[in-house]
């Protein structure tokens, strides 16, 4: 998903309407056709303050626009493949995939962006463990029912990183991503592994998992490859002032997020995942903890 792609666009049955995008990869080209919808219903809906729209709605606006295609940059052959507007619109099947599940990234970052370092978290911070805790298994906890247990989406090299005594994780659904197809029999029974992040969404689509939160925790490969796809509703993020020594990091763009500043909004959000009174106070977002030499803040991202 890193190659160059060139997006060809016509947005009416006028051939003057013709028009081209450089675009640095396919996921950022899917990006502009939603930016494209995203303006055309602003430009229909002048006055309206929140315009939603479905998965099936920019399908729909794709298959309508004048003409769309694009042309991708084959890495080893340094040559352009044409794709066309199908392939365009499966490139968005993602989106559609996810449509009614709540997807949330939860991580923790130095200002370098490092988050591990040979394998293991490269810092032992109580609150912020008992923040991930809290959020990832709110939903079975405060429901007592296992229809509710959330969903814990990791890589197969964050899995080895947790001690066996902690795995799998309790109260939550663990599924671990892997493309070694002998993998699910290392693991406890109740453990799901899946050869791609598309087939795990598959699955919990399939499954109607609508009432459980999904938590994508890492690592740095899982957070990659779930922030090419634009399917990140919210990210929870633990950042650490200190300096600390790093070996694997989290490319963290977040200009597509907002950040809520706002405590009446964070509550609201907090009280969706469960977490309220004391819980809200010992978690305290936008606000700087000291604990064992280390600093840290807890910050929340939303994609409006
Ligand atoms: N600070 C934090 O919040 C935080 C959170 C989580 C983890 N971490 C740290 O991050 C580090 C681990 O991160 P990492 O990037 O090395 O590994 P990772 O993302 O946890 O796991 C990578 C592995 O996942 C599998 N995988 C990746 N993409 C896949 C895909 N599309 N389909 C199927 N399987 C896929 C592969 O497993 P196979 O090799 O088996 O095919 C790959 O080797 C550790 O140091 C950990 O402590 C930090």
């Amino acid at each position: 998903m890193s190659q160059h792609t060139i997006l060809l666009l016509q947005k009416t049955k006028d051939k003057k309407s013709r028009t081209y995008m450089d675009c640095n990869n396919v996921s950022l080209m899917i990006d502009q056709v939603i930016n494209l919808y995203e303006v055309k219903l602003k430009e229909s809906n002048i006055n309206r303050r929140e315009i939603n729209y479905t998965a099936s709605d920019l399908l729909n606006y794709i298959d309508n626009v004048g003409d769309l295609a694009c042309m991708v940059l084959d890495v080893n052959s340094g040559t352009y493949i044409p794709h066309d507007r199908e392939w365009i619109k499966q490139m968005n099947h993602t989106g559609d995939l996810m449509e009614g599940i709540s997807l949330n990234i939860i991580v923790a970052k130095t200002a370098k962006n490092g988050i591990g370092l040979n394998n293991i978290l490269p810092w032992k911070i109580k609150r912020d463990m008992k923040l991930f805790k809290s959020l990832t298994t709110s939903n079975n906890k405060h429901q007592g029912d296992s229809d509710f247990q959330n969903i814990v989406i990791m890589g197969r090299n964050t899995w080895d990183s947790i001690p066996n005594k902690f795995k799998p994780l309790k109260d939550r659904l663990n599924i671990v991503l892997s493309r070694n197809t002998a993998f699910q029999q290392l693991v406890p029974p109740k453990v799901q592994v899946f050869q791609s992040l598309e087939a795990s969404l598959n699955f919990i689509k399939k499954k109607s998992f609508q009432n459980k939160n999904i938590w994508i925790i890492g690592g740095s490969q899982i957070y990659k490859e779930v922030l090419e796809l634009n399917i990140t509703k919210k990210i929870f993020l633990t950042h650490i002032y200190n300096e600390v020594e790093c070996n694997t990091y989290i490319d963290l763009k977040l200009d597509k997020f907002r950040l809520i500043k706002d405590a009446e909004e964070i509550g609201i959000v907090l009280k969706n995942y469960f977490l309220d009174g004391e819980e809200q106070d010992e978690f305290k977002f936008n606000h700087v903890f000291e604990e064992d030499g280390y600093k840290f803040e807890f910050l929340l991202f939303n994609r409006d």
